[in-house]
């Protein structure tokens, strides 16, 4: 199938497009300026690092951080928590469902979407996803029939899902919807930032994403109950809820929620907040080196790039194609191949990696894979020939043209 030894390809031999290595956040490539850090070092100075103290709310870190995200985003709440799988739950959890409802979302997530589901008590009902790995409105319309109480739609890798088609649905079957935007922390659809389409929208601020504090998360949302809710889950204890709003808090009783201590620390906020006046200069470069890309890729045969639901509505941190017709061995040695060009990629079928983008090995829901795929058999059939390269903000166009010599170079070799 593959005449790889005439091609020179590297994984046979050959030399390598590039020896350098290609720049992911865990070696060490961040997008940080000294204004960033000089923020993180002045909180810790000040030697107030939880977020309730003595001052009032908008003199905190992560008060301020909260005012900021919710004017960057023209939302009325933002809450700065542990991470977006606690901001994913924390905004099921604030909806108030009954308690082990199910819960519709795409069945191409990160394990992270569905087990936050499972933390805030509910039941994920996966839901297919179409050639392009978006969540398929037909096959959710599937789910809402068979009862689902609420969505969690996914921006997987960036690329926006089709909101309007979801949330006319949603609005259909009166069921809310939560924006897991985890993975697309700056991106827009037409003139409207994802996480802001759903009742919640939710957001990580962990290092691979375009905040970057280590760890973290946060929510967005205009419903002051809702607000309110997530705020007392999150760990406000004895009326510090209240500080979160300019007069009369909602009428929500801390004491009649369980509170469970995932709040954002005063630290992390002072980079996080630093960080967010820069973040529109970093989404710039993603779309710069996405478009590079992808403009250099269009067209090569049996390389399906991922279409976008409208023109721009991706973030550009990630390249992910399918390998039409290709089983998960051949896509998995495609990205063997470009892994030895230099190109950190990979199959998100592949039967070695333990992948979590990859719902059948997810054993904390299927007790098999082979019941996974037969439950969901287009998502497996697409996850299974999807090619995943992380595309940092820091790459040049010289990176990018490695890539895509990387690509062509592996592609040439395809029978
Ligand atoms: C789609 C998606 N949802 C949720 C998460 C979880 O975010 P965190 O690691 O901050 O909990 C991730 C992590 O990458 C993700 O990709």
């Amino acid at each position: 199938m593959f005449t790889s030894q005439e091609t020179g390809l590297a994984v046979d031999g050959g030399p390598p497009i590039r020896t350098a290595p290609w720049p992911t956040y865990d070696k060490g490539d961040v997008f940080i300026s000294p204004e960033d850090e000089a923020a993180a070092i002045q909180a810790l100075r000040e030697r107030l690092y939880f977020r309730y103290d003595h001052r009032p709310y908008e003199e905190t870190r992560t008060g301020r951080l909260e005012l900021s995200l919710a004017a960057h985003f023209g939302v009325r709440h933002a809450l700065a928590c542990a991470s977006g799988t606690t901001a994913i739950a924390l905004g099921l959890l604030a909806l108030g469902l009954e308690p082990g409802s199910p819960v519709a979302c795409p069945a191409f997530t990160f394990a992270a979407t569905p087990s936050a589901i499972l933390l805030a008590g509910h039941r994920p009902l996966l839901v297919e996803c179409d050639a392009d790995l978006h969540l398929d409105v037909t096959d959710l319309k599937r789910a809402l029939a068979e009862g689902a109480k609420a969505i969690v739609v996914v921006h997987m890798r960036g690329f926006a899902s089709d909101l309007p088609a979801i949330c006319r649905l949603a609005d259909e079957y009166g069921v809310p919807v939560v924006e897991d935007a985890v993975p697309a922390l700056g991106a827009r659809l037409g003139d409207r930032h994802l996480g802001t389409f759903g009742h919640v929208g939710a957001f990580s601020t962990q290092s691979d994403k375009s905040l970057n504090t280590g760890e973290g998360g946060f929510l967005l949302t205009d419903d002051p109950e809702t607000y309110a809710r997530a705020v007392v889950y999150s760990g406000a204890y004895e009326s510090r809820m209240a500080r979160h709003f300019d007069g009369a808090p909602p009428p929500v009783d801390d004491l009649a929620l369980p509170i469970f201590g995932i709040r954002m620390d005063e630290i992390r906020a002072a980079l996080a907040g630093s960080l967010l006046e820069r973040l529109p200069a970093r989404l710039a470069l993603h779309h710069r080196n996405y478009d590079h890309v992808a403009e250099r890729l269009e067209g090569l045969d049996r390389i399906a790039l991922r279409r976008p639901v409208a023109p721009h509505a991706y973030l550009g941190e990630a390249l992910v194609f399918r390998l039409e017709d290709a089983a998960p061995d051949q896509c998995a040695w495609f990205a063997r191949a470009l892994c030895a060009e230099g190109i950190d990629a990979r199959a998100l079928g592949d039967p070695a990696d333990p992948n979590v983008r990859t719902f059948w090995n997810w054993r904390f829901i299927f007790d098999d894979p082979a019941t996974a795929r037969a439950a969901l058999p287009r998502t497996a059939r697409y996850v299974g020939q999807a090619v995943d390269i992380p595309l940092s903000a820091n790459l040049g166009p010289d990176d990018c043209d490695d890539l895509v010599a990387a690509v062509r170079k592996v592609h040439a070799a395809l029978d």
